[in-house]
């Protein structure tokens, strides 16, 4: 099992137990509230599987001409994101995941181990945006050259929230805070290679 199973194996134990044993009347409570509603989780607030849009034949053919490897690897190294936005465009998704590190960095100031690596885990899972993410990539970067800094920065980034996470865990701020810095570099080495249009005004001419 590797590192990252082990912790959230560990994590969803504590939180089955810890609801069974030490509150069974508000867990019963949760699975049947009195007003009928089924109230989201973190689990379930997107679909479990990707709608399948309608596409543009450029994006098609584009997304067709990667090498049948890229994608074998592309989806090992994002299998643990398992929910799906129908609404969310990459930027609202983005919006999220700098809520989450914002979280983390003032749970890490305030010496708050637990919120750190909730937002760390919930930042490292963020939801899949409307279409999947290279939906909003330049189309003449959806290939194999520009997509293999991908793996590297994925690293840093989302296996960077899960160190971040065990660390602030362990009450070890000043490792976890120096993983955020390696975290935010892959935030914006990945801006600096696929982030265009900052949403400057049509109005300003001059
Ligand atoms: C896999 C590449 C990638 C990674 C990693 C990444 N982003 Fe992004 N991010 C993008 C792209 C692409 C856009 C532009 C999306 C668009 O405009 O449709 C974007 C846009 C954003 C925006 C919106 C900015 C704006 O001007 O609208 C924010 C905020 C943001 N990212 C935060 C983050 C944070 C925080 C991290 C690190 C925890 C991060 N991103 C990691 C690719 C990435």
């Amino acid at each position: 099992m590797s590192m990252k199973s082990k912790f959230v194996a560990t994590l969803s134990a504590v939180a089955l137990l810890g609801a069974a044993a030490a509150f069974p009347a508000a867990a019963d409570e949760a699975k049947a509230p009195a007003n009928g509603h089924k109230y989201p989780s973190i689990e379930k607030t997107s679909a479990d599987a990707p709608r399948q849009y309608k596409m543009t034949p450029e994006f098609q053919a584009q997304v067709k001409k990667l090498p049948p490897e890229f994608i074998q690897q592309f989806r090992k190294m994002t299998a643990k994101h398992t929910r799906y936005s129908e609404d969310a465009t990459a930027r609202q998704v983005m919006m999220e995941l700098l809520s989450d590190v914002q979280c983390v960095t003032a749970g890490l100031m305030v010496e708050n181990g637990e919120m750190a690596a909730d937002c760390a885990v919930r930042a490292s899972r963020h939801r899949w945006p409307k279409g999947h993410l290279l939906a909003y990539v330049k189309l003449e970067q959806i290939n194999a050259d520009s997509l293999a800094a991908l793996p590297k920065i994925n690293g840093a980034v989302e296996g960077g929230l899960e160190r971040v996470a065990e660390m602030a865990l362990n009450k070890n701020f000043p490792g976890a805070g120096a993983e955020m810095g390696k975290v935010l570099e892959g935030c914006s080495n990945c801006h600096n290679l696929f982030r265009f249009g900052k949403g400057d005004s049509p109005h300003i001419i001059d």
